[in-house]
């Protein structure tokens, strides 16, 4: 039942959107105490201001369809996602062939403003819908001696004219370790702004992992695979000494070419200045326990 505030306002009047904003989760980063108390604090949501639709989705790297900013939104619209099968296998109980409803069937949907911060330097601010690739995950079961999950991006040269040339280890790859897979804010997205998520962002589904470099979160999902391995990245396959598998965000780890002390904001304006990077993109209270003893240097 709706609820009717003292000066009879009733929350549908304040809230036109009940859905959207009753399920907003507002992760900000730095900010936060634990991951759970970060969530639904109304004063977050201050704390970040998203990105335009605009800037989201004309602003894109989706290789498949071309290396310029602008090709993917030139592009993409020739991905056909209609009917769209994602494939689990590997150390799971209930492996097969899901549609994206499959996977999705009886989870809750939320909208998380997330830090997005590219290996290039350039940051955004973006408000996801989606679910926690945790949820998915138990819904197929992972299997105790499970250790990674790999991602595997659709691979059609019909339909994506930038896979002609070999800039990348097609298809796209990418993994986590299963327990930042299972992290609470990993998810797996399938809007922006509470809309389907445009074929240039990685319709229908993707990865999204604040707290790493964009390029762990993989577009276009057609494959999740739990393996005891870890698992080969297209990136690091075709540059390991560039790109790591763990791609934390890292001030004090610079890429070989550029440094990674600061970063640009896109929409940022014609005076944009840089800003500092913040450690883990601005999620080290939550997660930073991950990687309790490592090297972070070394496993970059
Ligand atoms: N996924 C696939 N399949 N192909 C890609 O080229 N680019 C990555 C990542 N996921 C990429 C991908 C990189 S480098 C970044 S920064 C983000 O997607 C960009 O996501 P966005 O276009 O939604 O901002």
């Amino acid at each position: 039942m709706a609820h009717r505030w003292e000066n009879n306002l009733i929350q549908a009047d304040v809230t036109p959107e009940p859905l959207w904003l009753n399920r907003r989760k507002v992760i900000g980063g730095a900010l936060c105490a634990g991951v759970l108390g970060s969530i639904a604090n109304p004063a977050m949501a201050q704390a970040l201001e998203p990105n335009s639709w605009e800037d989201i989705t004309n602003y894109n790297n989706y290789y498949e369809f071309g290396t310029n900013k602008e090709d993917p939104a030139a592009n993409a619209h020739r991905l056909n996602t209609a009917d769209w099968v994602i494939e689990v296998n590997g150390m799971v109980e209930e492996p097969g062939l899901y549609s994206v409803a499959d996977l999705i069937e009886g989870l809750t949907e939320e909208e998380r403003i997330y830090r997005f911060r590219c290996v290039e330097a350039w940051a955004m601010v973006v408000p996801w819908n989606g679910f926690e690739l945790k949820d998915i995950l138990d819904k197929v079961g992972v299997q105790s001696d499970a250790k990674y999950v790999a991602f595997e991006t659709a691979l059609r040269p019909d339909e994506m004219p930038g896979v002609r040339y070999n800039v990348l280890d097609w298809p796209y790859r990418e993994g986590l370790r299963l327990d930042e897979a299972l992290h609470p804010l990993t998810m797996m997205a399938t809007g922006i702004y509470g809309k389907p998520i445009p074929n240039q962002n990685g319709a229908p589904i993707r990865l999204v992992v604040p707290w790493k470099y964009g390029f762990k979160s993989i577009k276009s999902i057609v494959r999740i695979t739990l393996t005891d391995k870890e698992p080969p990245t297209s990136w690091s396959t075709s540059n390991s000494r560039e790109y790591g598998f763990y791609s934390n965000v890292n001030p004090a780890v610079n890429h070989p070419r550029w440094s990674q002390a600061t970063e640009r904001k896109i929409g940022g304006g014609l005076f944009n200045r840089r800003h500092p990077t913040l450690m883990f993109n601005g999620y080290e209270n939550e997660v930073a326990n991950l990687y309790d003893g490592m090297n972070l240097k070394k496993f970059f």
